[in-house]
């Protein structure tokens, strides 16, 4: 099914959300009794209010964070991504993931939602550094400022170039693939819905039940990602 899309479709997008990466090691924010978001209230430590009003907090989670995207890589799903991206059978990734593990797995065509934990930048000045800031305990910029990761907080904007990159990639898609998201976080979970409305097939790939998937015209929920990425690329 899938492979044979793969290869009628002629604009294809894959958006990705956390599941696309706990088997590379890092854990998701929703999963039931393992997610991030289970024990920790997002609002209190993912938020602006928590870096301008609770810094250490702040600060101990993206570090827990960076470490884990330093320590972890992309996983053979990733790679399967990049293959495809090169033999034309995929035009685009959005992704919601902060971790780079596309484009460390040679993905190009890659659009980050929201942002990047590989960067830091000074609240200040708007220097920017490589995450490792974080793991030498360096939290300050050479102006004096405090440095937070390049990622999209609650309560901030998306970044505009990510955005209207995925809007117009979801508005051409004519296939449109979901691999590891609860689709239950706005403005992400627009796109899939903007791609069906534009006349895509949906596939959701997700071990656990999305809002969308009374819309999908494929749900694959009964095997990894890895895995099913895998069991596909052997058919095309
Ligand atoms: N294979 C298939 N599905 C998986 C796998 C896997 N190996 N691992 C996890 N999943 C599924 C989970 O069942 C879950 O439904 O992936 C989904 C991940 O959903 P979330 O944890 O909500 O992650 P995501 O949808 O990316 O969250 C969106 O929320 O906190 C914000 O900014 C953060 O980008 C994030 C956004």
């Amino acid at each position: 099914m899938l492979h044979e899309w793969l290869k009628d479709s002629k604009h294809t997008v894959i958006f990705t959300g956390a599941g696309m990466s706990t088997e590379s090691g890092l854990p998701d924010f929703r999963s039931t009794n393992r997610g991030i978001w289970r024990k920790k209230d997002p609002s209190k430590i993912a938020s602006l209010d928590a870096l301008n009003h609770h810094l250490e907090d702040f600060i101990a989670f993206y570090r827990e964070r960076v470490l884990g995207v330093k320590e972890f890589g992309p996983h053979k799903g990733h790679q399967i991504l990049a293959e495809w991206e090169k033999k034309g059978l995929i035009q685009s990734i959005i992704t919601q993931n902060v971790d780079g593990f596309h484009q460390a797995a040679g993905s190009k065509n890659v659009h980050e939602l929201h942002g990047t934990l590989q960067e830091l930048h000074c609240q200040t000045c708007g220097k920017t550094y490589d995450s490792s800031a974080y793991l030498k305990e360096d939290y300050h910029c050479s102006c004096g400022g405090v440095l937070r990761p390049s990622i999209v907080l609650f309560g901030e904007m998306l970044p505009e170039d990510a955005f209207s990159a995925a809007y117009e990639h979801a508005k051409q898609a004519d296939l449109f693939v979901v691999l590891g998201s609860s689709l239950s976080v706005t403005p992400a979970n627009q796109f899939p819905e903007i791609a069906k409305q534009h006349g895509a097939k949906l596939v959701i790939v997700n071990q656990e039940k999305t809002p969308l998937d009374d819309y999908a015209d494929l749900i694959v929920f009964d095997r990894k990602i890895g895995a099913y990425l895998e069991e596909v690329n052997k058919l095309l």
